[in-house]
């Protein structure tokens, strides 16, 4: 199938920005830019340069040093704040004005307080403007999804005619369904006389937890731009997540046959710095950068990954820039995870050995919810102690100290996410160990799989 190039325009630092406790000064918009840079995208949406001096500066920093990406700077559809955009973008090399106006009747009838044909006027009359300064102009029509249909046909053909270069259609408050969304945009193709010369683009929000659903729904109806976010922050739920997207084309290349100029190994770096700028970390099982998803806790999942990655994993962790998958060592986890990370700590057991310690190992963890290196060690050597205390076969006390002293509810603690063995020996004491899962040697059993159910 022929595959059409999508353009990935990025609004972290514009729609993002809005998401409470998002916002970033210039110094720190900068530094996001130059890793969006990297990223690969093609639009990088600055800031809404009337909205503050702070957003003014940032787009015009971003303006200057960041030469290969389109900048964009938001203004509403008027006056000021068009000629603030394009004083911010003026030193660009490649600037675009992205006017908007709302078109929905809610939005004419209690906000904006104007009728259809106001807006329709406004519309075109600001493109016109923008024009007058910058030949790239983004339109979008606020609330698109419940804007009436015929309305909005109109005003979209009124702004191409004023030389409108894009058409953001946004599903601004996260209402559209997919397949409705995509039948919008199909729509909008067939209707808009002059939609030829100009380039359809989807902009979703994610209040239904549809933005990532509903943008690709518009490509494969004709969009060829999509707007959307690291980490998927915006406005209340969020935009449409940028690596989500960008990761179902890769690995759906038979439903979506697309292609972008995202560099998928620098995903995750770039949502770390976003995380580390922002001071708001994602959830940890956000789909490709969260820190849970190519982490793998159940026994069954443990075997399958260390025998092929590919029976839980559909995409490597290498490829969207994870080190590396890990295994969790909690309740749900098998014999042969138990076993590796023992060895990686140092210990190599015989199998009754191996046998009580997972025994103890289980009770443990349905007490705590995870078990650190240090639970691990403490239960290697209590069983010790008791193995040489008590003659064989005795069942000992549980390890009910380690239970008490462990905290409930603690996040990622040392040790409790790791990978392959070491090839030699930790020194008994050590915390950490976060090495490569593909290099594990593969030494598992059948039996390994029914221990871990
Ligand atoms: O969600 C929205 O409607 C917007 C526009 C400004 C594009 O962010
Ligand atoms: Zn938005």
């Amino acid at each position: 199938m022929e595959r059409a190039r999508i353009r990935v325009f990025d609004t972290t630092l514009r729609d993002g920005e809005q998401s409470p406790g998002c916002s970033m000064n210039v110094r720190e918009k900068l530094r996001m830019a130059h890793q969006l840079d990297r990223l690969g995208v093609d639009v990088i949406e600055a800031g809404f340069p009337i909205a503050s001096d702070g957003d003014f500066e940032a787009v015009q920093a971003v303006s200057a040093s960041i030469q290969r990406p389109v900048i964009a700077g938001l203004a509403r559809a008027c006056t000021p704040d068009i000629e603030r955009a394009w004083q911010a973008l003026k030193s660009a090399s490649h600037p675009r004005i992205h006017v908007f106006l709302a078109t929905s009747d809610i939005h004419l009838t209690y906000k904006l307080r104007i009728s259809r044909q106001q807006c329709l006027e406004q519309a075109r009359d600001a493109v016109r403007l923008a024009k007058t300064f910058c030949q790239d102009v983004e339109f979008s029509p606020e609330d698109a999804t419940r804007t009436d249909t015929d309305f909005l046909c109109r005003l979209l053909e009124a702004v191409v005619e004023a030389g409108a270069t894009t058409l953001n259609i946004p599903d601004t408050v996260g209402y559209a369904m997919p397949a409705e969304f995509g039948q919008l945009i199909e729509t909008i193709q067939r209707r808009v006389r002059g939609i030829e010369r100009v380039t359809i683009s989807a902009h979703c929000h994610d209040d239904l937890g549809l933005a990532v659903a509903n943008s690709l729904a518009a490509i494969a109806a004709g969009a060829r731009q999509v707007e959307c976010a690291i980490n998927g922050i915006g406005e209340r739920a969020g935009n449409a997540s940028l690596e989500e997207i960008v990761m179902a084309m890769r690995v759906r290349p038979d439903l979506h046959p697309y292609d972008t100029g995202v560099l998928s190994d620098q995903l995750y770096p770039t949502s770390k710095l976003l995380s580390e700028i922002t001071g708001v970390s994602v959830q940890p099982n956000k789909a490709i950068i969260g820190r849970n998803a190519f982490a793998h806790e159940a026994g069954i999942h443990q075997d399958g990954m260390l025998k092929n990655p590919l029976t839980y994993e559909i995409m490597t962790p290498q490829s969207v820039g994870v080190p590396d998958s890990t295994l969790v060592l909690g309740k749900h986890s098998g014999r042969h995870a138990l076993a590796l990370r023992c060895e990686q700590l140092g210990y190599q057991f015989e199998r009754r050995e191996l046998d009580e310690i997972y025994r103890r190992f289980v009770i443990l963890a349905d007490k705590i919810k995870t078990v650190e290196d240090r639970h691990l060690l403490e239960l290697i050597r209590e069983a010790r102690e008791q193995a040489q205390r008590i003659p064989p076969g005795h069942v000992g006390e549980l390890p009910l100290a380690i239970a008490a002293s462990a905290g409930a509810g603690q996040t990622r603690p040392s040790g409790a996410y790791f990978s392959k063995p070491l090839a030699a020996p930790l020194p008994a004491d050590s915390k950490t160990c976060e090495l490569p899962l593909s290099k594990v040697e593969q030494h598992s059993e059948q039996e390994d799989y029914l221990w871990g159910v």
